[in-house]
């Protein structure tokens, strides 16, 4: 344990989301995806005309579904393993771009901007957690809309799961979590195998926020909350009971 541990790098987003991704996700499908998708089209207002940024879209399992709502969304990832996947399922439907959340191209060109199943909260430092802030906000027109689905720290700390081990086809797939209090973090360490053989291992670490923090570093980018759901049921947020945090709000 205490070995895989040192193996998370401060720039793990950079090769963990990689072709054993379906793999260790593989239950993360345009399926499992469907509602998600509805809820923050019903939540942000998405029309026919709105033109929408997937910040962090991966294979495009969400953009699959806001297709049907409006011609144009870009997915924006920096995996080119995921993109790949993207581009294969969704074929010339959707635009889709690698850049770095961080440093993204756009500048006040969408409606809505989406960001979905934890796909922030990624860099060691404050200061580029926020420049991802910024990113997002920078992409939206103003007064534009967004929705960010985080997990709810309170839940998560409730409910760490510290080993699991799962199979999926040939595979097996062990997992270590643990928070770290010092840095703020929770870390996982995924060891994937295959016919008894390791063929891979890899780590994620991932700031942890209440409400109130991630509501100021929204605002610190300059985006406004309205409102925080536990679920996508739209139950409130965030008492131990409800598994994620869910933003709504507006560029400021
Ligand atoms: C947990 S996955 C979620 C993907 C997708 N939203 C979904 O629900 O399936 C996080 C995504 O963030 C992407 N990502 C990680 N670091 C990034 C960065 N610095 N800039 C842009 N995308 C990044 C990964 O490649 C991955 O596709």
């Amino acid at each position: 344990m205490q070995d895989q541990r040192r193996t998370i790098e401060p720039d793990w987003y950079r090769v963990s989301f990689d072709a054993l991704y379906p793999i260790i996700y593989a239950h993360r499908t345009v399926e499992a995806a469907r509602e998600d998708a509805y809820f923050s089209i019903q939540e942000t207002g998405i029309e026919r005309s709105d033109v929408v940024l997937d910040l962090c879209c991966g294979n495009g399992r969400h953009m699959a579904h806001l297709l049907k709502k409006t011609d144009r969304v870009v997915g924006l990832d920096y995996s080119p393993h995921l993109l790949k996947l993207a581009r294969r399922s969704l074929g010339g439907r959707a635009c889709l771009v690698r850049a770095d959340m961080r440093c993204q191209p756009f500048q006040g060109i969408f409606d809505v901007v989406v960001n979905y199943f934890t796909s922030f909260g990624y860099f060691p430092s404050e200061e580029e957690n926020l420049m991802a802030v910024q990113g997002l906000a920078g992409a939206l027109k103003p007064g534009g809309r967004f929705f960010i689905d985080y997990f709810n720290r309170s839940y998560t700390e409730k409910n760490l799961e510290p080993s699991t081990v799962r199979n999926h086809e040939d595979y097996e797939i062990r997992e270590h979590r643990w928070i770290d209090l010092e840095s703020d973090r929770i870390n996982k360490t995924t060891v994937v195998f295959k016919g008894g053989q390791e063929i891979s291992r890899s780590g994620e670490s991932v700031r942890l926020y209440s409400d109130s923090e991630f509501e100021s570093l929204l605002a610190k980018g300059g985006l406004r909350v309205e409102r925080i759901f536990g679920d996508y049921s739209g139950a409130d947020c965030c008492d131990p009971t409800q598994p994620r945090m869910i933003v709504v709000g507006h560029k400021a």
